[in-house]
Parts: C-alpha cells; sequence; structure tokens
C-alpha cells in the first residue's frame, strides 16, 4: 500500500473547504454608499463586504465571455463614475440597475469569494500562489507523497494531490512505473507539456565518453539546482530510474527553503548576502547528439526573494557557477563564506534526505527550490545505471490543478456522500 503525505493532505483539504465554504455564503442586506462609490453587502455569517462600484460594473457578467472567460472591451472614461439607480436582492443574487439603463446581475457565491476585505484578499492570494510547506529530512521521510504510476495515469485525483504536493511541498515519489523510457512522456501528456532545453525534451542520464555535464559521469554530484544559468530556469524536473547501480547512486535532496529560512534565523549577515550578490552562472558546449552549440549566461542572487520579503527561488549550483562576483573585492571572502554556509546547512543530517531509487521509480521536485544530489556509483553494473529526465514549467502544473481540482473537488464530495 502506497502512503500519501498527512500534513499536505490537510493542506489539500484546506484549499477545497476554502472553496466550498465561500460558495454557502448568504448575503442578509445590500446597500449603496454613494459618496464613497461602494455598494455593501452584509452576510448571513456575520461578515460585511464592500464593492466598488466601478469594479462591479468591470465585472459585469454580460462583459464577460462566458465561453472563455475573458473581459469583452473595456471601461470608458464615463464609465469610472457611473452610479447605481438601485440594487437589490432577487432569488440569491445581486441585480445592480445602473444610471444609464444597464443592468448587472452577480451570483452571490461569486461576490463572497472576490471579498476585499484582507482575511479574504489572503485567502484568495494564497489559493492562487506559493503555500510552501517547509520540511527537513525527518518530516519528508515520514510524509513523502508516494503513489503508483498506473493511479496517477488513470485518475486525476491521485493526478491532483501528487501536483498539489509537488507544488507546496516541492517533492514527491510515484513507484511501479514501467522500467523503459517513454514513460516521462506518458505523465507529461497527463499534465501538459515538457520544457525543452539544449538538452532535448526527454534526457538521458547514463555514464558517458567526453561528457558536456557532470551528470553524465558516474561521479558524485554536488548538491545543486538544475540549470540557473538559463533566464527561465526549469520550475520541476522528473527523474524516471530505468535501472539502477547496484552500488552507490544515492540521491539526497535537500529543502532549499528550509535551509534559507535557517540562514536567515542563525545567519543573517549571510542570508543578507546571498540575497543581495549577484553571481554568474555560466555553461557553455556542444550537444553532440544534435551538434547544437550552446553558451548560457546569468547574473542573479543565489537566495531570491519576492516583493513580500519571501524566499521566491534559490539558484545554488557550484558547477556551473563561473569566477565572476559583482562585489567589491573586500566583500568576496565573506561572500564565499556565507556561499559555503549554504552548503554545510544542506549536507547537515538534518536536512539531508537520501533515498537510493529502485527501477520503476519517478522523483519529481521543484527545481526552483528543492537541491538535489547523488553518490558516486561503482562496481561492474554502474554503466548500466539509467535515468531519464525533464522540465516542466510551473504555469503547466499549476494549470493543470486549477483546470482539475473543481472536478476532484466534486467527485470527492459525490463520494463522501455515498459512502455515509
Ligand atoms: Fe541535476
Amino acid at each position: 500500500m502506497l502512503r500519501s503525505c498527512g500534513f499536505v493532505a490537510a493542506s489539500a483539504a484546506r484549499a477545497f473547504s476554502r472553496h466550498v465554504n465561500a460558495a454557502s455564503s448568504v448575503p442578509q442586506r445590500v446597500s449603496l454608499a454613494e459618496s464613497d462609490h461602494l455598494l455593501s453587502v452584509d452576510w448571513k455569517d456575520g461578515h460585511s463586504s464592500a464593492y466598488p462600484l466601478v469594479w462591479l460594473l468591470d465585472n459585469c457578467p454580460s462583459r464577460i465571455n462566458s465561453g472563455n472567460g475573458q473581459r469583452v472591451g473595456r471601461l470608458t472614461r464615463r464609465e469610472l463614475r457611473l452610479r447605481a439607480a438601485s440594487v437589490s436582492l432577487e432569488k440569491g443574487r445581486l441585480v445592480v440597475r445602473w444610471e444609464n439603463g444597464e443592468l448587472s446581475v452577480f451570483p452571490v457565491d461569486w461576490l463572497r469569494r472576490h471579498c476585499f476585505s484582507p482575511t479574504s484578499r489572503h485567502a484568495f492570494v494564497s489559493d492562487h500562489a506559493d503555500d510552501a510547506k517547509l520540511w527537513d529530512a525527518d518530516r519528508i521521510r515520514r510524509e513523502l507523497f508516494t503513489c503508483a504510476f498506473a493511479d496517477v495515469i488513470a485518475d486525476d485525483a491521485v493526478l491532483f494531490r501528487l501536483l498539489f504536493n509537488l507544488d507546496n511541498v516541492g517533492i514527491c515519489l510515484i513507484k511501479e512505473a514501467p522500467k523503459t523510457e517513454g514513460q516521462l512522456a506518458r505523465l507529461c501528456a497527463r499534465v501538459g507539456f515538457v520544457r525543452e532545453t539544449h538538452y532535448g525534451t526527454y534526457f538521458t542520464v547514463k555514464s558517458k565518453e567526453n561528457p558536456n555535464n557532470n551528470a553524465y559521469t558516474s561521479s558524485a554530484l554536488d548538491l545543486h539546482v538544475d540549470l540557473p544559468q538559463i533566464t527561465r530556469t526549469p520550475d520541476f524536473q522528473f527523474l524516471h530510474c530505468i535501472t539502477q547501480a547496484g552500488e552507490g547512486g544515492e540521491n539526497c535532496f535537500v529543502d532549499g527553503f528550509r535551509v534559507a529560512q535557517v540562514l536567515r534565523d542563525k545567519y543573517p549577515d549571510d542570508y543578507y548576502l546571498l540575497t543581495t550578490t549577484k553571481l554568474q552562472y555560466t555553461d557553455r558546449g556542444c550537444e553532440p547528439d544534435t551538434g547544437l552549440l550552446f553558451h548560457n549566461t546569468t547574473m542573479r542572487c543565489p537566495i531570491e526573494l519576492a516583493s513580500n520579503g519571501d524566499v521566491k527561488r534559490v539558484y545554488i549550483n557550484n558547477h556551473t557557477r563561473s569566477s565572476f562576483i559583482d562585489a567589491d573585492p573586500k566583500k568576496i571572502l565573506r561572500v564565499y563564506e556565507a556561499w559555503t554556509r549554504f552548503y554545510d546547512l544542506s549536507y547537515e543530517a538534518r536536512h539531508l534526505f537520501r533515498i537510493k531509487l529502485t527501477s520503476g521509480d519517478v522523483i519529481c521536485f521543484k527545481n526552483s527550490r528543492v537541491l538535489h544530489g547523488r553518490e558516486a556509483f561503482t562496481g561492474r553494473s554502474a554503466i548500466e545505471r539509467h535515468l531519464q529526465g525533464c522540465y516542466m514549467d510551473e504555469d503547466v502544473v499549476r494549470s493543470k490543478l486549477l483546470s482539475i481540482r473543481d472536478a476532484v473537488s466534486n467527485k470527492q464530495q459525490v463520494d463522501n456522500q455515498a459512502a455515509a
């Protein structure tokens, strides 16, 4: 029996319940505050919502294409201060009659979901953006979301939980995939489309002669994220273990967001340096299969922050870090100390999640957050070690999540009612 990740299952349920509870709200009273150009709704649960009139007019269902959900036309300057002649609640819908004769009818559950209160706005945003659950080695060993390949292929509910965990926790394991190339194509076709790079759409990880990447040797690989040297660094990575080495070849993963958090709390000066100092990442070479020359270069901070100060991405890769550091020479030693500190923290046993993939495993992880590495592999079977990999973009994963969320949620409710 394959197990699932408890703390994330609870998060998924919260996401569902937020969606369902919003739809159950009942309006009690509606009024106009003309001087503020606002319409107020008092709800049965005691909450009050204020909606700008201009925003209501802009989002009038008659101005939205019901087929594709896209806005039709745009407000004119004259319409920005258009007044409402009357407002009323009719058959559970909000009806606004505008002074130019236009009529707008809003479903009340839609209104409640789009309330402008700080709490509601936060819930709306977190339903559509990162809600990262940080982990250390013990936690992810206990709670790693794990499912069977056949279930992901056949069941949208399993696919949803896989992608939800992948997006929020950053790592998942799929077991029992067929031990042949081409399985990632089947998996990715369930989600959307693959992110192609100069390594191709699907790349094979094997020991090669004259390798153009350290991954194509039998050597150990330091913890890293892939491809920080390209501007649009891939967001997710999938590795399918087709044949494992007899000795060595163990993979290791670290939650880069968790390490960044520890760095921020215990070594704030190092955190400051890694969030403000730009390093250069570079990779150049020739793809042997296609003859394609490539030369990629970026300048970026190893820890990238979002506008609210949260860690947005980590770009940690000692293999492709070039010699250029955009800092005063007197600061360089401190930058090296901060960089080394990040690695030292990452390799602490409490952070390092080790797992030796077996044939048929697909490890899926968030390349924008989770560092990965591997032990060297040796022995006669080393040459046989064979993985296939690919990348996928965040937009593709989140698009699929949102596309199947309602159907999965509705089916879950029907199943629960049938079981009750
Ligand atoms: Fe890698």
